[in-house]
C-alpha cells in the first residue's frame, strides 16, 4: 500500500496547473450512454475514479479510446449491459450515475446500491424518487437498484434536499423522457452546469442549470459532441490553502477562481492576498494566517469538500476556529489524525473547535477518505520533521500526480511503496 512521506517547512512557490474536475468527468462521461453516436471529452484527469468509471462503462459495452494526453471517444452504439455491480459499485459510489442514463437509453437498469462510505450513509433515495415520478417501475432487492420503463415521462421533481448526484441523474434521464422535466430544490453546484452544457451539446434541451429551478424538454435522441471537463475547482482549493499554510506564493493555471467566491473570501480573511487571472489564480500568503470559521452548505456556500483542507490550516493559525459541516453526518474523520500532529481540536455534534497551535509535529497518520487525507497532506507541509501519510490511495482517487505537483511548487514530498 502506498505511503506518502514529506518533509514540513518548505514554503511553495512557482507554478502548477490544475487538470479537470473529477466530480464534473464521473456524470459527464456517464452522459455517453444517452447517445449511440460517439462523444469526445477533453482535459478529462487522469484519476483512480476516472479508470473505475471507464471501466464501468466498458463492462456495458461502451466503447472506450483514448485521445491524446487528456482525450478520451466514448461510444454508447455497442451498449448491451445496463448492469453495476457490487464489485464495481463498492469502489465508487458516482458508479450511481449510470442508473439515469441506462433506464432512460434502454429502458432497464440494475445498479448495485453503492452502501455507505467513511464520510456518511450516502443514501439514494432521492434518485430513486425522481425515477419513479418519471414513470420508472424500482424495485430494490438484494442490494440492487433494478428500474425499468418502457419510456420515461416528463414530471414535476422536489427533492428532499438538495443532492449533486441526484441532479444529475434526474437531468440525464429526463432528457430523453417524454415532455417535460421540471427539477426543483435542484444542486447548482457547477459540476451540475458543466454537465447539463455538455448534455446541450448533444442535442438536449435544458434551461434554469446552475439555479434550484432545471427544465428539461425531453426528446427522442441525443448525438454525438466534444465537451472539455471544467477545471477541478476542489483541487484548486487545495493547492491554494497548501500554499497558504506554508507562508507561499503560488499561481495556479487552467483554472478559475468563478467558482471559488466562497473559498478565495476566507483565504482572503486569513490574511492571503490573492488575484484572479482570467484563467489562472496567484496567491500570496502572510507569515501566519488568522483562524477563520466556516460552516459548508450547499453551492453556492462554502463547499464540505473543502472542509477538511481549512481545518489543516486552521491548525496552526492565529486564534480560535468554529468549523459546522451540514451536509454529512460524519466528515470529521481528519480530526482524530489532525490531532496526533499536535493539533488541538474539539468536536461538538457537528461542530469542530480549533484552536490554533505554534507549530505541529510530524508523525505516522492514516488517510481515512478523499478530503481526509487532502488535509493530512496540508498539515504535513507545514508540521515539523517527517510525516508518513498511511492509505493514499484516498488520495490518487481525486488528486491527479499529487507529489509531482507538491514537489514542482518546492514541497518536500516522496511516494514510498
Ligand atoms: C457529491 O456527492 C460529490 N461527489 C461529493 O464529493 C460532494 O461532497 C457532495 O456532492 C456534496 O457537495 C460527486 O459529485 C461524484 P449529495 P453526492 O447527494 O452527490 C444526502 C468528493 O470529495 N442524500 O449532494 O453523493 C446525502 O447523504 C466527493 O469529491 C440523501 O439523503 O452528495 C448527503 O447528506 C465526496 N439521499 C446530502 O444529501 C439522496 O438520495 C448531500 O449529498 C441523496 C443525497
Amino acid at each position: 500500500m502506498d505511503k506518502l512521506l514529506i518533509e514540513g517547512g518548505k514554503v511553495l512557490s512557482g507554478e502548477v496547473a490544475m487538470s479537470g474536475a473529477k466530480n464534473a468527468a464521473l456524470p459527464i462521461l456517464c452522459a455517453s450512454l444517452l447517445t449511440a453516436e460517439p462523444v469526445h471529452f477533453t482535459n478529462v484527469p487522469h484519476l483512480n475514479d476516472i479508470s473505475t468509471m471507464l471501466r464501468l462503462l466498458g463492462d456495458m459495452g461502451v466503447g472506450v479510446t483514448m485521445d491524446g494526453v487528456d482525450g478520451l471517444v466514448l461510444n454508447g452504439g455497442g451498449l448491451n449491459n445496463p448492469v453495476a455491480s457490487y464489485e464495481m459499485v463498492k469502489t465508487m459510489r458516482a458508479s450511481i450515475l449510470v442508473l439515469g442514463p441506462l433506464v432512460a437509453r434502454g429502458g432497464e437498469a440494475r445498479v448495485s446500491l453503492p452502501g455507505g462510505c467513511a464520510i456518511g450513509a450516502r443514501p439514494v433515495d432521492q434518485h430513486i424518487k425522481g425515477l419513479q415520478a418519471m414513470g420508472a417501475e424500482v424495485k430494490v432487492e438484494q442490494g440492487y437498484v433494478h428500474a425499468k420503463a418502457t419510456r420515461l415521462k416528463g414530471a414535476r421533481i422536489c427533492t428532499d434536499m438538495v443532492t449533486v448526484t441526484g441532479t444529475e441523474n434526474l437531468m440525464m434521464a429526463a432528457c430523453l423522457a417524454e415532455g417535460e422535466t421540471i427539477i426543483e430544490n435542484a444542486a447548482r453546484e457547477p459540476e451540475v452546469v458543466d454537465l447539463a452544457n455538455c448534455l446541450i451539446s448533444m442535442g438536449a434541451r435544458i434551461s434554469g442549470a446552475g439555479t434550484d429551478v432545471i427544465r428539461i424538454q425531453g426528446v427522442d435522441k441525443l448525438h454525438g459532441a466534444t465537451h472539455a471537463i471544467m477545471p477541478d475547482r476542489i483541487e484548486t482549493g487545495t493547492y491554494l490553502c497548501a500554499a497558504a499554510v506554508t507562508g507561499g506564493d503560488i499561481r495556479l493555471l487552467k483554472t478559475s477562481a468563478a467558482y471559488l467566491d466562497t473559498v478565495v473570501d476566507k483565504l482572503m480573511d486569513a490574511g492571503c492576498d490573492i488575484t484572479v487571472e482570467r484563467d489562472a489564480i496567484h496567491l500570496v500568503a502572510p507569515k501566519r494566517l488568522k483562524a477563520v470559521s466556516l460552516r459548508t452548505a450547499p453551492y453556492p456556500a462554502f463547499p464540505t469538500d473543502m472542509q477538511a483542507q481549512f481545518m489543516a490550516i486552521n491548525c496552526v493559525a492565529d486564534g480560535v476556529a468554529t468549523i459546522r459541516e451540514t451536509i454529512f453526518e460524519n466528515r470529521f474523520m481528519h480530526v482524530n489524525e489532525l490531532m496526533r500532529l499536535g493539533a488541538n481540536i474539539q468536536i461538538e455534534g457537528n461542530n469542530a473547535i480549533v484552536r490554533g497551535v505554534e507549530r505541529l509535529e510530524g508523525a505516522t497518520v492514516m488517510a481515512t477518505d478523499l478530503r481526509a487525507s487532502a488535509s493530512l497532506v496540508i498539515a504535513a507541509l507545514v508540521a515539523d520533521g517527517e510525516t508518513l501519510i498511511d492509505r493514499i490511495y484516498h488520495l490518487d482517487r481525486g488528486y491527479e500526480r499529487i507529489e509531482e505537483k507538491l514537489a514542482k511548487l518546492g514541497a518536500s514530498v516522496k511516494r514510498v511503496h
